[in-house]
């Protein structure tokens, strides 16, 4: 077995990527496959999510282990990796890892060189996970270079408004032209446009789904679209809850998220 490792993208800030990252992991995690969520944005607003959802299961204060950036610096990450639920670890980031750009170059003085390094950290986990899925920040970076080079696939998150589809579309041409033709990314692939909506059906959502589909390809926009969902908001302060209706209705739509994920995924690998 070795992982699929999937980024979820967008150069736009704010458009639901940890939201959807963290949400699909929790998802695939239930489907008892091994996951593990990669935390890249020293925000570490997806690390946070899990660490608050963790004691709301557990009912117990978790904390670091060592930081991402430790574990960089020491060539080995799996002193870092935290376990958040059965079958769902998350390796967390924080704000020291801001640096990591600035420690590559102590590394290797040759670009190409310094965004191939992350992939061989993670090579130790490609047999333990079925998943492993990359939450990124929203800007060109190491880090992002890194992340995408590492990756087998990457979900641009879209959410339905003008600057996100320029986001969009920033994302994909670079994905061609810097990561895949310049650093070689060996296969890095679109599963998809996953539309994020902004008010659950106005015109700004059908016009944006619109331009979206003539831009990118009917065929590489998700049949899924995730509504606005007001739970998902207070989530960011309460971490992730298993209580009510209202928590149920937004698992469902990541359940079908992900099925729809591991579908697209199985039409690329069958061809
Ligand atoms: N479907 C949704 N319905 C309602 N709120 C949402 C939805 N998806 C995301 N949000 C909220 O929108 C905000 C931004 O989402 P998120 O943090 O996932 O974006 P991001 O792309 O990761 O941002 P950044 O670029 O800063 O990393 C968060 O407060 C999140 O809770
Ligand atoms: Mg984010």
């Amino acid at each position: 077995m070795s992982s699929r490792v999937i980024t979820f993208g967008n150069f736009k800030g704010g458009t639901g990527k940890t939201t959807t990252s963290t949400m699909v992991g929790i998802e695939l995690a239930r489907r008892n496959l091994k996951t593990l969520l990669v935390d890249l944005d020293p925000q570490g607003n997806a690390t946070n999510l899990y660490l608050k959802t963790k004691e709301n299961v557990d009912n117990e204060i978790v904390s670091f282990n060592k930081t991402l950036m430790a574990g960089i610096k020491d060539q080995d990450l799996s002193q870092t990796i935290i376990n958040i639920l059965p079958n769902l670890d998350v390796l967390p980031s924080s704000a020291d890892f801001s640096l990591y750009p600035r420690f590559m170059e102590t590394v290797s003085g040759n670009y190409n060189e310094r965004v191939w390094y992350f992939s061989k950290l993670l090579k130790e986990f490609k047999e333990t996970y079925d998943y492993i899925l990359i939450d990124i920040p929203p800007t060109i970076s190491l880090i992002t270079d890194s992340a995408l080079y590492a990756s087998d696939y990457c979900v641009i998150v879209l959410q339905t408004q003008e600057r996100s589809l320029q986001g969009a579309e920033a994302f994909i041409n670079y994905m061609q032209e810097q990561v895949i033709d310049t650093f070689k990314a060996p296969t890095l692939d679109l599963i998809g446009i996953l539309p994020v909506l902004l008010k659950n059906g106005a015109p700004v959502d059908n016009s944006t789904l619109e331009v979206a589909k003539e831009l990118f390809g009917k065929e590489n926009i998700f049949d899924i679209t995730i509504k606005n969902m007001e739970r998902l908001k207070r989530y960011d302060v309460t971490g992730v809850m298993f209580k009510d209706q209202f928590d149920h209705a937004v698992q469902n739509v990541y359940e079908n998220v992900a099925t729809e994920m591991i579908s697209r995924i199985g039409a690329i690998e069958n061809g």
